[in-house]
């Protein structure tokens, strides 16, 4: 899959490890693989996206396989409603967890080529180092460096992204599989946090451009007694600023379970 170029749109030709298009717009890729597509002039931060410290959080939490069995469901649903799917794309795919069993799964089908896209260079730096037949390239989901109509499949798990965007670069019949939070999801850290937690709102989510054509939610109680792991979780979880360091300490040397409530829903694109 070509990349366009941020600056002007024109097709981007890789030629040894640079990639380049007719105006001579130049964007080097990085020892680990990927390729930074952010123009400076683009970033709205110093470094945007998740922190080093909340992708390392992530990357150890998920590596222990606490979330496998979401991933797994994706990827059923992908081999289910995506049999033929041949470009794939990850967006907001932070360190590749996601991205990798994707992969692996669609592979055993036959061809598939996919491309991760995260905004933040620290997880891309891990992704690219550790998933080599992934392309990964740095750059907003709002303002994506590909064709119109490249993708036949795509996943967006807890990451913000933009209708018209999404629609553009998806081919038409395609497949785009999306993750965010349930209901119930991480009910009992909210309980430690407010005196009347609310549940998330139990909306149908609606794309632009796009058709529900399936939707579902995956639960488990989250089972924790290794302080490490706790502290992963906090960290990865939005909620971990609320908490002062006394709190966190106490919550680290107690067992600790949580409900996981993902809402996992299936859109055909027009
Ligand atoms: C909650 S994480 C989810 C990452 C991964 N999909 C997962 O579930 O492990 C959200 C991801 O979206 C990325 N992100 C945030 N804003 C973005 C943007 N505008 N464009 C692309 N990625 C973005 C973050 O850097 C982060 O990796
Ligand atoms: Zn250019």
């Amino acid at each position: 899959m070509n990349y366009r170029c941020p600056i002007c749109s024109q097709t981007l030709q890789l030629i040894q490890q640079t990639w380049c298009c007719d105006n001579n717009h130049r964007f080097d890729c990085a020892k680990e693989g990927y390729v930074n597509l952010l123009p400076v002039q683009k970033k709205r931060s110093k470094d945007p996206g998740d922190s080093k410290e909340m992708m390392f959080a992530r990357r150890e939490f998920l590596n222990q396989g606490y979330y496998q069995f979401m991933s797994d469901r994706v990827n059923q649903l992908a081999l289910e409603f995506a049999p033929d799917a041949i470009h794939g794309l990850d967006i907001g795919c932070g360190e590749g967890y996601y991205s990798h069993r994707l992969q692996r799964v669609m592979q055993t089908r036959g061809e598939f080529s996919l491309n991760g896209v995260d905004i933040s260079k620290s997880a891309l730096k891990y992704a690219a180092k550790r998933y080599k037949e992934i392309d990964f390239c740095v750059a907003s989901s709002f303002e994506m460096p590909f064709e119109d109509n490249s993708f036949d499949f795509m996943l967006r798990i807890y990451a913000p992204s933009q209708d018209a965007e999404l629609h553009r670069v998806v081919k038409s019949g395609g497949i785009l599989i999306t993750v965010s939070a349930g209901p119930q999801h991480h009910f009992a850290l909210k309980q430690r946090i407010y005196e009347q937690p609310r549940s998330h709102p139990d909306i149908v989510s609606q794309i632009e451009g796009f058709e529900l054509i399936h939707g579902e939610r995956v639960q488990q109680l989250l089972q924790l007694e290794d302080p490490t792991d706790i502290a992963n979780f906090l960290v990865m979880t939005p909620y971990n600023w609320k908490f002062t360091a006394e709190q966190k300490q106490a919550m680290t040397t107690a067992k600790f379970s949580c409900e996981l409530d993902f809402k996992i829903e299936v859109f055909r694109a027009s």
